[in-house]
């Protein structure tokens, strides 16, 4: 670690620290997952655990005790092994923690129960975030164990508060060196992007063509896929979580990318979608330039104090003008709009915020409002329009609901009943069968960047990868410098 990462690190647990007061915070590192015997699935640390040590291995814990004399930051690790160490590689042990991590005092992971009791003796709030498994048993038995203490008069733990809030806001603005980071992720991922549509041909399978975009992850420097790629051409489009990715590819077919890597911790988020021969045809064409309509009126929108909810919005009403006039959809914009019947055919929302997760932290309403955009937050703009491969007809039902209201039942019934609920006003309301242009049928386009709000507007990191549809048919035509099978 150099001792400008270092200084970042160190500047991160500050601000962490100082909105801890004197309480003390455990943070555990991501767990090893095995895929078979002695087999793991490859390991990626945990964001929050990074975002506050940079200790990149699994099996270790970080406490802030910012109250305390000497050990402000204490890590707990695997201890050095030199036997393991050759099997499965370097471990930075207790001296490296120190040395190179800046803790100051580290102790193998098995002394953690017995060290972490001492911190907690003396402070009233424990900072742990419950339900991410890892250290769930262990805290709650040290908080319950301590009550005897406080009957005698210790501080002792009397709650369990999750860092979460404060942690994600920390993370939900980028500093310029988090952002020269998530800059460089995403200038790969553009190059990748590019060179998909260079390489995809006719014949191949859609895993050939994420080999083409991995290989470019990682020979500009990404050590890794910020989330498993989508890479799904004809009917496949339509599966918006499609990973599989073993369909071979014909002419005619549309492919849909979503793929981005990761780099220095920080994400990329791209999507492209492009003729497999490299030429749109005309309702394919039609399609795509409602997508592009919608996600470019919906990235003009981004600016600072706009409220994130307008994004989404935004590329509703152009999605659902361009509905409308692709005869897709029964009725007139603002009926569609307040019907949600544009919901057919957009069934997700038009972003999120994009950080050291994919999906990254931060909350979206904050008192149950939308909230404002700050310079500095990253997010994706991502609309799409996927026409079902199978259905002749698609069936609307004529009632206006809000979906602010919808969300709230469900977060007070929960989901299973909430839609139960649903079911039932929905099957109550007149609908109309509606039949869906032959031409349209199988079509699924999504289009995706990642938008910086700066202090008077917006910037599009991922700007480059060809979009419009002339850029798109273009690169298609470019030769490609990959090898292809013979
Ligand atoms: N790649 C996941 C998403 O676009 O949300
Ligand atoms: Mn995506
Ligand atoms: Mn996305």
């Amino acid at each position: 670690m150099t001792s400008e990462e270092l200084a970042t690190f160190i500047d991160r647990r500050r601000r962490f620290a100082e909105a801890l007061g004197d309480g003390l915070a455990v943070v555990p590192a991501a767990a090893e997952t095995v895929r078979n015997n002695d087999v793991h699935h490859s390991f990626r640390q945990a964001s929050d655990f990074f975002f506050l040590t940079g200790f990149d291995e699994p099996d270790a814990v970080a406490l802030i005790d910012p109250a305390h004399a000497k050990e402000r930051f204490v890590l707990f690790v695997r201890p050095r092994d030199r036997e393991m160490e050759i099997w499965n590689g370097h471990r930075a042990g207790v001296e490296g923690a120190v040395a190179t991590y800046g803790a100051d005092a580290a102790y193998p992971i098995d002394q953690l129960d017995a060290r972490l009791r001492e911190h907690a003796l003396e402070r009233e709030t424990v900072y742990y975030r419950l339900g991410t498994g890892a250290a769930d048993g262990r805290v709650v038995r040290l908080v319950t164990d301590l009550r005897a203490a406080r009957a005698r008069g210790f501080p002792a733990p009397r709650r369990i508060e999750d860092p979460g809030p404060i942690l994600h806001e920390l993370r939900l603005r980028r500093s310029p060196a988090e952002l020269a980071r998530q800059r460089r992720a995403c200038a790969i991922s553009r190059d990748a992007h590019a060179e998909a549509m260079r390489y995809a041909q006719p014949g191949m399978h859609e895993y050939e063509v994420q080999a083409a975009v991995e290989f470019v992850f990682r020979s500009e420097g990404s050590p890794r896929d910020a989330y498993p790629s989508i890479v799904a051409s004809g009917p496949n489009a339509c599966i918006l979580h499609y990973v599989e990715n073993r369909r071979r590819m014909a002419a005619g077919d549309l492919l849909l990318i979503d793929a981005g890597c990761e780099y220095g911790y920080h994400a990329a988020d791209i999507t492209r979608t492009f003729p497999v021969d490299g030429r749109f045809t005309a309702p394919q064409r039609a399609v795509y330039e409602v997508v592009l309509r919608a996600q470019l009126a919906a990235i003009a929108a981004a600016r600072p104090g706009v409220r994130y909810e307008v994004i989404h919005d935004t590329a509703r009403r152009v999605l659902t003008e361009g509905l409308v006039a692709l005869g897709l959809l029964p009725r007139g914009v603002d009926d569609s709009l307040a019907m949600h019947h544009y919901r057919e055919f957009f069934m997700h929302g038009t972003g999120h915020w994009l950080g050291m997760d994919v999906h990254d932290v931060g909350d979206y309403r904050v008192r149950r409002a939308s909230r404002p955009l700050e310079p500095g937050m990253v997010f994706t703009v991502e609309p799409g329009l996927y026409v079902d491969p199978e259905r002749e007809t698609a069936t609307f039902w004529l009632r206006e609901y809000s979906e602010d209201e919808q969300w709230e039942r469900r977060l007070r019934l929960g989901t299973a009943a909430a839609k139960k609920l649903e079911d039932e006003e929905r099957a109550k309301a007149e609908k109309i069968t509606h039949r869906i242009p032959p031409e349209f049928r199988g079509i699924g386009v999504r289009i995706e960047d990642d938008i910086l709000v700066t202090a008077d507007g917006h910037e599009v990191l991922t700007a480059g990868t060809p979009k419009t549809v002339d850029e798109v048919e273009r690169t298609c035509a470019e030769p490609s410098r990959l090898p292809r099978r013979a």
